[in-house]
């Protein structure tokens, strides 16, 4: 006898991301795709409040403790059966309730010490079509550097013995449907070259402050204090932060062209199960 018993979702996620990324469609796709269909429809105006979600990670996709699962695999329909769920945290993207309600939720669910409650990873949203305009991609920077930031921070400053677990950064580049869409290097380059600016000016900012006060300083710097200019790579090298950029499309036809396209950032999830 097969029970069809769905087991309680144990795995976090935190979505980020300035507004207008597509957060919310993100959410609510994932909601549909879902086995646990609650036809709840979030809408897809601006968000004022954060929301938190369970869903469903499709049977055929591969998790981070189950890699290889084949379509032959018998743990293929004991996962058909007993879909893997993890809970999607949704947050709003504006600028003034970031600190309030993205940075906060971080900062909260990244300390949870509970194992059911633990953060697994974070996906930042963006919009791959709207980083050719300076502003929003200079916004669009300053937030992953916040996010980075708190995270360096955080794997620094957690002592040897009781080891912090890593939190993965998903920048998932969204709305690759759209024909004027940057593809997922090009926003690397440009995200990892924006930060390297931001990091720039806030080092000399910090200088010019402690010159002015006498004070050392003791703010912390994303990356390293090197002339090296910044990457995704060289935060993972110092303080052992993963960030991946991987294309995808919440709506359009990418669903008929590549499977769907979210799935890469479902194999993405898989992989931090
Ligand atoms: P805030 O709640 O303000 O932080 O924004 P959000 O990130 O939740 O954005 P939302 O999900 O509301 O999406 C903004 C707009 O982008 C909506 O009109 C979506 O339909 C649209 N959108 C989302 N994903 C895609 C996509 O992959 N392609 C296209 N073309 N449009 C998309
Ligand atoms: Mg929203």
């Amino acid at each position: 006898f097969f029970q069809t018993v769905a087991s309680p979702p144990s795995s976090n996620f935190l979505l980020l991301g300035p507004s207008g990324a597509g957060k919310t469609a993100f959410t609510t796709l994932l909601e549909a795709k879902s086995s646990l269909s609650s036809n709840k429809s979030h809408s897809t105006h601006t968000s004022q409040q954060s929301t938190l979600v369970t869903v469903t990670l499709p049977p055929t996709v591969p998790t981070g403790s189950n890699r290889y699962r084949s379509v032959n695999d018998p743990s293929l329909k004991e996962a058909t059966r007993n879909p893997i769920r993890y809970r999607v945290r949704d947050t709003p993207g504006h600028g003034k309730l970031r600190a309030s309600q993205g940075i906060s939720e971080l900062q909260t669910m990244s300390q949870s010490k509970d194992i059911k409650t633990r953060l697994r990873g974070v996906v930042f949203m963006v919009d791959t079509a709207a980083l050719v305009d300076e502003a929003t991609l200079r916004d669009t920077a300053t937030y992953l550097h916040d996010v980075l930031l708190f995270l360096q921070k955080r794997a620094k400053n957690g002592s040897s013995s009781k080891r912090t677990t890593d939190i993965p950064v998903l920048v998932a580049a969204n709305k690759q449907d759209l024909f004027t869409a940057l593809p997922p290097g090009a926003v690397r380059e440009k995200l990892e070259a924006e930060i390297d600016r931001i990091r720039k000016s806030k080092t000399k900012g910090l200088l010019d402050a402690s010159e002015d006060t006498g004070l050392e300083e003791e703010e912390e710097i994303l990356g390293n204090d090197e002339q090296e200019a910044f990457s995704f790579k060289l935060l993972e090298h110092e303080a052992g932060v993963k960030v991946d950029v991987v294309g995808g499309a919440v709506k359009g036809d990418l669903q008929e062209e590549f499977g769907s396209g979210v799935r890469r950032w479902e194999e993405w999830v898989g992989m931090c199960l």
